[in-house]
């Protein structure tokens, strides 16, 4: 079945439809099974592809790199210094420079109206790597992952906890409500979805039988998950000044054992990664000693425990995002 996706752009959720999302699921997992058996995929041989970020990554950045050179690609990584994007060139000229070097271009950065607008101008497929407001291609492998481990998205209840306004709690509302899913944000009131991008998903949910619900208390939003999904309580390019009152609000929804008890024995745990589950990082350490937190977002028990699928997820980021690049350029 053709997607029809090829020579357009991969923005947000909200521009596919449910089936363009599946279809990309199970291209991903076709590819999946292809690079696990050895089988060379070079679909893409000979072109190239730019790779913008604006804010640092691992996995993203790793996933595009590996899977453009496994579809035979050739990929140039823009760092967040060493380009003039922004500083002394426009978006639109930047878009109108690759678009004539390039096949295709990632974008990571700042507003969802920068890599909107890097699409409108480069005349080639421009793929969201990551804005304030989306992760798109995060919620395909965080679908992937699901799919791997319960067999079907539809009905399946996913219970979002944290700050459910930025981009992982919108791409994840907008991505159960295009698949016909459960979902709940599970967070103090002032940090649910804002109203527009809600009414916009009870429309799809409408027609696709999906289930949105906004709830405070963590016992009643968790009973019964399949999967507890959580993100940094501070995403990149916020000041270090919300963390004192990310951790007051937010302390109440971290994801302990309390919470996967609660919801039953069947449900996974999920997080797009990086999670301070511990002090082995720089940021974990100064929030311990100003705050006297040992985790935060969720506990290292849980985030080691026998139900935590986030390296399943962490790898399907790769998959997915070849998935993405094969049906958008060829
Ligand atoms: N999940 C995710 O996007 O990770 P990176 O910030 O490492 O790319
Ligand atoms: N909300 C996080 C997601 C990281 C993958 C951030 O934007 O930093």
């Amino acid at each position: 079945m053709s997607l029809d996706l090829k020579g357009k752009s991969f923005l947000k959720l909200l521009d596919l439809t449910p089936e363009q999302i599946s279809g990309l699921i199970d291209l991903a997992s076709e590819l999946k099974d292809k690079k696990k058996k050895g089988i060379p995929h070079k679909v893409c041989e000979g072109k190239n592809v730019a790779l913008i970020f604006e804010k640092t990554s691992t996995r993203t950045r790793c996933a595009f790199e590996v899977a453009a050179s496994d579809l035979g690609m050739h990929p140039v990584y823009l760092d967040p210094n060493g380009s003039q994007i922004g500083k002394k060139e426009s978006i639109a000229d930047t878009a109108r420079v690759l678009g004539r070097m390039f096949d295709g271009i990632e974008y990571r950065g700042f507003g969802q109206e920068i890599v909107e607008e890097l699409s409108d101008k480069a005349g080639v497929p421009v793929w969201n790597g990551l804005t304030n407001e989306f992760h798109p291609t995060q919620i395909l492998a965080d679908f992937l992952t699901i799919k791997e481990h319960f067999g079907v998205l539809k009905g399946k209840k996913l219970v979002y906890m944290g700050d459910a306004r930025y981009n992982m709690g919108n791409s994840l509302m907008v991505g159960c409500a295009k698949m016909g899913m459960h979902f709940v944000a599970c967070a103090p009131e002032a940090y649910f979805p804002n109203e527009k991008l809600v009414a916009e998903c009870k429309k799809i949910a409408e027609q696709t039988g999906a289930i949105l619900e906004f709830i405070t208390d963590p016992m009643v939003a968790t009973k019964g998950a399949d999967v507890i999904y959580t993100d940094v309580w501070v995403s990149m390019g916020e000041p270090d000044e919300v963390w004192k009152e990310r951790i007051s609000a937010l302390l109440p929804y971290q994801v302990n054992k309390k919470i996967m008890e609660n919801a039953g024995a069947q449900c996974k745990f999920m997080h797009c990664l990086p999670a301070f589950h511990d002090l082995k990082t720089t940021t974990g350490q100064k929030i311990h000693e100003k705050f006297g937190l040992t985790a935060m977002e969720v506990t290292d028990e849980v985030f080691e425990s026998e139900s935590s699928i986030v390296f399943d997820e962490a790898e399907n980021r790769m998959h997915t995002i070849k998935a993405v690049m094969m049906a958008t350029l060829v």
